[in-house]
C-alpha cells in the first residue's frame, strides 16, 4: 500500500510548491494524498481535485479520527504546527511541516521530545537545504578552504509579492512575527546548514506596537563565524551571501542555485558549479538528480522525506535541528532595537521608535 499523506491547510505554498511533486508522488504509486483539510472548505476542495481520492475535512478534529495517515503535511498558519504536529504525532503519523517548524522557543523543544518519545519523524520544510550551491559551499567549509575563521553577510529582500491566501502572515499571534519567521526562517537556517548553532549578539526591527516587522537586522555569531543578516519584505536589497575567510571568500546567488564565486589564493574570482546531488526514487540504491531550481528542491525534500519514513537516511532538518532557529528569532525579538530606517524623515524615525513595539512608550 503506498504511503497516505494528509495535507493540513490548503493556501498559497500547497498550490503553488506542493501540488505538483504530490501529484507526482501519486502517479508513481510510492505515495497517495488521502485527506486535504482546511476550515475554508472551498480551499480544501481547489486542492483536493488534483489528486485521486483525497477525503475532505474542514474540521481537524475529524481528520485523524476519520482518515488514518502515515504523514501529515502540515502547511497551515505558523501558529498552528505545534498542536496540529502533536496532533498527527499522537495519532501515530510521521510529520513534514512547512517553515517555520514552529512559533515559540518552548514548542521547539517539546516537539523534538515528542519526534524523539514517538519515534516518529518530524521533518521541517527549510527547502534551500537541498540548494547545490549550499552544500558545496558546506563541503568547502568542512574542507578548511576558507583557512580560519570567517565573517558573512547575508542579504534577502523585496517587495511582498507572495498570493497568501489567508493574512496570517501579517498577524503576529498568527505567524509569530513578521519578516524575521518568514523570510528570516530561511535565512537563519542557510547558515545553521554552513556554521552550526546560532547565538544572537544585537539585533533591530522596525515592528511598532501591535504589528509585526518588515524589516530586521541581526547580528550573529557561530563557531568559526560571525556577520550580519538583513532582511526586508518592503524594499529590494543586494540579495545573496557573501562568505570571507583569511584563504578564500564566497559569493553566492540564491537564486542561481547550480553555482557559486569563488576566490582562492590566486585572488581571481570564478564561477564554480554546483552538482550535489539528491534521491528521486524508493529503490535502492536510489535514483539520484541535482535540482535546478526550487521547485526541484522541494521534490528532493519529498524523496528524502519518503526515504526517511522507510529507514533510509534522515531529513535535512528534523525538529531538533530546527529549534535553534526558533529559539534564535525569540532571542532577536527579546533585545529588539528600533532599526535605523534611512530613507524616512527625521520626525517619521522620532515617531518610529517612540512607537517601537519593545523600546517604544
Ligand atoms: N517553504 C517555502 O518556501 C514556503 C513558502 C511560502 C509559505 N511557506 C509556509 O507555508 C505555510 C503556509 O503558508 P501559505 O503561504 O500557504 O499561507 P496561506 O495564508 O496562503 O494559507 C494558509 C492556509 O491555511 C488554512 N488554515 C487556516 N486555519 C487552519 C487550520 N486550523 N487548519 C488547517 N488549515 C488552516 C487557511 O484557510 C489557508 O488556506 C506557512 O508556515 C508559511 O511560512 C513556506
Amino acid at each position: 500500500m503506498s504511503l497516505r499523506i494528509a495535507v493540513i491547510g490548503c493556501g498559497a505554498v500547497v498550490a503553488d510548491l506542493h501540488v505538483p511533486v504530490l501529484e507526482k508522488l501519486e502517479r508513481a504509486g510510492v505515495a497517495m494524498v488521502a485527506a486535504v483539510a482546511d476550515p475554508a472548505q472551498a480551499r480544501a476542495a481547489a486542492i483536493g481535485r488534483f489528486f485521486k481520492a483525497p477525503k475532505l475535512h474542514t474540521r481537524m478534529e475529524d481528520l485523524w479520527r476519520e482518515t488514518p495517515c502515515d504523514l501529515a503535511f502540515i502547511a497551515s498558519p505558523p501558529g498552528l504546527h505545534f498542536e496540529q504536529a502533536l496532533a498527527a504525532i499522537r495519532a501515530g503519523a510521521h510529520v513534514l511541516v512547512e517553515k517555520p517548524m514552529v512559533t515559540r522557543a518552548a514548542d521547539a523543544a517539546a516537539l523534538a521530545k515528542a519526534s524523539a518519545d514517538s519515534g516518529r519523524i518530524v521533518a521541517v520544510g527549510q527547502t534551500r537545504r537541498f540548494y547545490p550551491n549550499l552544500r558545496a559551499v558546506r563541503r568547502r567549509l568542512d574542507a578548511g578552504d576558507f583557512g580560519g575563521p570567517v565573517r558573512f553577510a547575508f542579504y534577502e529582500g523585496g517587495v511582498f509579492d507572495w498570493p497568501v491566501a489567508s493574512g496570517a502572515v501579517f498577524d503576529r499571534a498568527k505567524a509569530g512575527g513578521g519578516v524575521l519567521f518568514d523570510k528570516g526562517v530561511h535565512v537563519l537556517d542557510v547558515l545553521n546548514g554552513l556554521f552550526g548553532g546560532a547565538k544572537v549578539l544585537r539585533a533591530w526591527d522596525d515592528s511598532l506596537a501591535g504589528g509585526v516587522e518588515a524589516n530586521a537586522v541581526v547580528e550573529l555569531e557561530y563557531e568559526g563565524a560571525s556577520g550580519t543578516v538583513q532582511i526586508s519584505w518592503d524594499q529590494p536589497l543586494c540579495n545573496g551571501l557573501q562568505i570571507t575567510g583569511p584563504k578564500a571568500e564566497a559569493r553566492i546567488d540564491l537564486d542561481a542555485i547550480g553555482r557559486y564565486q569563488f576566490r582562492g589564493s590566486d585572488g581571481n574570482w570564478r564561477w564554480e558549479p554546483a552538482d550535489e546531488r539528491w534521491p528521486r526514487s524508493l529503490g535502492a540504491p536510489a535514483a539520484e538528480f541535482t535540482p535546478t531550481d526550487y521547485y526541484e528542491c522541494v521534490e528532493a525534500q519529498w524523496w528524502t522525506m519518503l526515504r526517511a519514513i522507510q529507514g533510509d537516511g534522515a531529513p535535512a532538518v528534523d525538529a531538533a535541528g530546527a529549534a535553534n532557529v526558533i529559539e534564535a528569532i525569540e532571542e532577536a525579538y527579546r533585545v529588539a532595537q528600533p532599526l535605523n530606517l534611512s530613507f524616512l524623515s527625521a520626525a517619521e524615525r522620532g515617531e518610529a521608535v517612540r512607537r517601537h513595539w519593545r523600546v517604544g512608550s
